[in-house]
């Protein structure tokens, strides 16, 4: 590892994590900035002009300085609750910079985004509409609104994070839309300005994300012809990676496909993507802290990380690839990668053909940008690991681990 001169560029990546690893220890998360800026600047070029407004989905990763990398870049915000309006606002982000999505606001998450005027506040049913407008009316103020319709549609994604089937606790059924339109623009709190799809996450065709815009254009398309004007259309996020390599819808094709739905409408196009911008950018950081063997059955590499740091494996059975940082000689075979958790549902991998590998080596869990960190926790008192900002040759702590005193300070 370190001890060879890096040559390539693969090489000076793992002799920078070796380094990290050593100062910031494991499990620790390492995210390239470079990756994040370059996934950015696709999305965006691909509107080639076409008015368009990137809402990147801070549920995905909203730590400070992620947040900030992609303030710094042009995006704006999609936050998912009040704790990610306040993380975006601190990160330079104008309100009306910001929609703010959530299947339950609470009085107190719509008092607040109606008083700092967001771009809009995604409205998920007839209560919601009626409660926004009330708080709006007791404010003396119109709240921009924008409706988040259910298109039952399948992303033919994991059942877990479908959100588009009628099935599915979000939005309004389409079919209802056009009466809520006409009930907002009648609202003296009021002001329609969009349409809001959502249908899912890792979601790897386009099939599904096409024939959702195709259908809040139908809507916005209808709603002109009864003289309800919209701003934008918001297509939501749920672009897939790939994880294990298969192939995957290609971010650019994804853009056209949105755009050429939207252009006969002249609509603003807004997109709400988190993991496509932010997955592939992180690495997750192991120790192998044990190697065993049962007789005539598994083999179990235990890691320094589990279901604490990283949720996804345990969650949604997800794929991570995992790699050691070093290189042993020898075979090939087949182990579980698991962590030190008292749960039989935290690995990391089962039955994966893995090559040798001692206690004390590192390992690198890969594109855990999105829903890592953001979904840890800190179940058995774990604190919170590390997380690392690799930009080029230089790397800086920006999160740093948490002690058991901070984690235990809310506690009598
Ligand atoms: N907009 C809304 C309203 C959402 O609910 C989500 C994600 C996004 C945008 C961003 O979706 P993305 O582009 O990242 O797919 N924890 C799961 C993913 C849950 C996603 C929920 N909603 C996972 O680890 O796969």
């Amino acid at each position: 590892m370190a001890s060879t001169t890096p040559s390539t560029p693969a090489d000076v990546r793992t002799a920078r994590l070796g380094e990290i690893a050593a100062a910031a220890g494991t499990p620790c998360y390492v995210y390239d900035a470079g990756v994040i800026r370059a996934a950015y600047r696709t999305l965006d070029d691909a509107f080639d002009g076409y008015p368009h407004a990137i809402h990147y989905a801070l549920k995905a990763n909203s730590s400070l300085a992620v947040v900030r990398l992609l303030h710094s870049l042009g995006s704006h915000a999609d936050a998912n609750s009040l704790g990610e309006v306040d993380v975006a606002l601190r990160c330079g982000f104008r309100p009306d910079q910001i929609v703010f999505t959530g299947v339950g606001k609470s009085a107190g998450e719509i008092d607040r985004a109606v008083s700092l005027g967001l771009l809009a506040i995604n409205v998920e049913s007839p209560g919601e509409l009626d409660r926004i407008d009330q708080r709006a009316v007791a404010q003396n103020v119109t709240a921009p609104v924008a409706l988040r319709v259910n298109p039952d549609i399948d992303a033919k994604s994991h059942p877990h994070i479908s959100t588009g089937l009628k099935s599915n606790k979000f939005g309004v059924p389409i079919d209802e839309a056009p009466a809520l339109f006409r009930e907002m623009a009648a609202r003296r709190g009021l002001q329609p300005v969009g349409a809001h799809v959502h249908i899912g996450s890792q979601i790897t065709t386009l099939e599904p994300l096409e024939k959702a815009a195709q259908s809040v254009v139908a809507l916005a398309h209808a709603l002109r012809g009864e003289g309800i004007e919209l701003q934008h259309l918001d297509m939501g996020g749920g672009l897939g990676i790939s994880y294990d390599g298969s192939p995957v819808a290609d971010p650019v094709a994804y853009v056209r496909a949105l755009v050429g739905a939207t252009r006969g409408s002249g609509l603003k196009v807004a997109i709400e993507p988190g993991r496509v911008l932010v997955g592939p950018a992180g690495v997750l950081l192991t120790t192998v802290v044990d190697v065993k063997q049962f007789p005539g059955a598994k083999r179990f590499v235990v890691v320094d990380a589990g279901m604490t740091e990283l949720m996804r494996p345990a969650l949604y059975n997800a794929y991570h690839r995992i790699e050691p940082l070093v290189h042993r000689d020898g075979d090939a075979t087949i182990v579980d990668i698991v962590g030190p958790i008292c749960e039989s549902t935290d690995a990391y991998a089962r039955d994966r053909a893995f090559p040798p590998v001692r206690v004390d080596d590192l390992l690198m869990v890969a594109d855990v940008g999105a829903y890592g960190a953001a979904m840890g926790h800190t179940y058995l008192r774990r604190p919170l690991p590390p997380e690392i900002m690799l930009d080029g040759d230089q790397w800086r702590i920006i999160r740093r681990r948490q002690t058991l005193d901070e984690l235990l300070s809310l506690e009598e």
